[in-house]
């Protein structure tokens, strides 16, 4: 049935004329429409446009229309997630106790914590549970309003268990009403039996993961965690390029504890997106603009690992197109909450209100190759539409780490009313 919102107080549309993530000042155009109602029609977004109009150019749709009061309240695009680690067995709470006693991130991973942990229990997963696991954080995704999440594979380590991961993400795209994209991160650290043999590791995914993964069709993205004590820049750049002739898009986990020139890899090998650049250099940041290659900041990891904040501000001065994400996983970052993050991202990085929303909507949907179908309410775009339970927009930021949404609408459909997942 077509869905008809009327008497929203604002409708953020992020429509824009111009092609590309959006830069600079283009990062504050929000493009609020008032007075308007939104028709939705089938999975798609059939006009936005005064009621009178609507009702004289589609009289039948209108009259068979669900309708919708969002008087009081805004209307925005559904949000989109485009860093995370979705699918993954087990919990951390207690290294975060022990990062809270002192250690550090990078000590736990190298006592064979971290990652590791995550790596054995989602070896020993079967694919049901971490079907279902998953699935319930797609839920809870949905209540805070993401309505597209990536999913990155990478604690398997071994082809079983990475296959394993990838077809979790391809079930749930095809089960649950979320969209889910798909990345392959085979290379988010050298697995225990590997270690001191880290090249024959890159070996192995050179040349087995990364053409079955094509083979079966498993992943759009090719990430690698370059990091001092896991991944060189040129073991990165090989396990990239490698990916590249399987058409696996570039991303990189870059310069997120120490600076290993991350972000001047990315730019250089033509990367969609480098992630995290908590400690990128100033020569990288200015190589990303130049090469328009996607800043993916994480600021809830900053916060959790109690890491000094990506200088969100100085990448957007400089051309950077910016976009925020969750990097939702057990250990660096255990939260769903996008809006909380948007939070982090204005109090931490110097984003404004208007940033953020640009940075969690169509700059995401750039981020992973969804910005024709999502990331902004458009003619012919998806239906993903949010209403949410504030009569502004800067009302979002103020009233922080709350959840303000009232209904989901993904591909049409309602799946979360008055907060709750229907
Ligand atoms: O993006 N940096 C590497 N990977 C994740 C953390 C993964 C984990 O700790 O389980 C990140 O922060
Ligand atoms: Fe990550």
């Amino acid at each position: 049935m077509p869905i008809v919102i009327h008497h929203a107080n604002e409708v953020l549309t992020l429509a824009s004329e111009k092609k590309g993530p959006r830069t600079k000042d283009a990062m504050s155009e929000l493009k609020i429409l008032k007075g308007v109602s939104v028709l939705l029609v089938e999975d798609k977004i059939q006009a936005i446009a005064p009621l009178d109009e609507l009702e004289r150019r589609y009289p039948l749709l209108m009259e068979t229309a669900e309708t919708i009061n969002a008087s009081g309240k805004i209307v925005m695009p559904g949000l989109v997630d485009c860093h995370t680690h979705l699918v993954h067995a087990g919990t951390r709470e207690n290294e975060f106790n022990m990062r809270l006693n002192g250690a550090s991130y990078m000590e736990i991973m190298g006592a064979g914590g971290g990652i590791h942990y995550t790596t054995a229990k989602t070896r020993d997963a079967s694919f049901d549970e971490l079907y279902e696991k998953s699935y319930n954080h797609l839920n809870e995704f949905f209540k805070y309003g993401i309505t597209t999440v990536e999913a990155k594979s990478g604690y398997g380590l071994d082809w079983k268990t990475e296959e394993k991961q990838l077809k979790v993400a391809k079930k749930l795209q095809a089960t649950h009403k979320m969209d889910v994209v798909s990345t392959f991160m085979g290379a988010h650290a050298v697995p225990k039996e590997y270690k001191g043999n880290e090249d024959a590791f890159v070996e192995l995914i050179i040349e087995e993961m990364l053409p079955k993964v094509a083979a079966e069709g498993l992943a759009e993205f090719n990430d690698v965690f370059c990091e001092k004590g896991v991944f060189t820049p040129l073991q990165a750049r090989r396990i990239l390029e490698a990916g590249k002739r399987y058409g696996l898009i570039p991303k990189i986990h870059a310069d997120e504890i120490e600076p290993y020139e991350g972000a001047e890899l990315a730019a250089e090998i033509g990367a969609i997106s480098a992630e995290h650049l908590l400690v990128a250099s100033n020569e990288g940041i200015r190589q990303m603009a130049e090469a328009g290659t996607i800043a993916v900041l994480l600021p809830g990891t900053a916060y959790f690992l109690r890491a000094p904040y990506a200088r969100g501000r100085y990448m957007i001065d400089w051309g950077v197109p910016v976009a925020i994400s969750t990097d939702f996983n057990p250990g660096s970052s255990p939260t769903i909450s996008l809006p909380f993050i948007q939070n982090l991202a204005c109090i931490h990085m110097g984003l404004t209100m208007e940033e953020v929303i640009t940075a969690t909507t169509i700059n995401a949907a750039h981020a992973i190759n969804r910005e024709h179908s999502v990331g902004s309410l458009e003619p012919g775009k998806r239906a993903d539409v949010l209403i949410l339970n504030v009569p502004n927009y800067k009302r979002l930021q103020y009233f922080y780490g709350m959840n303000h949404t009232d209904i989901v609408i993904k591909a049409g459909e309602v799946v979360v009313r008055n907060g709750a997942v229907i």
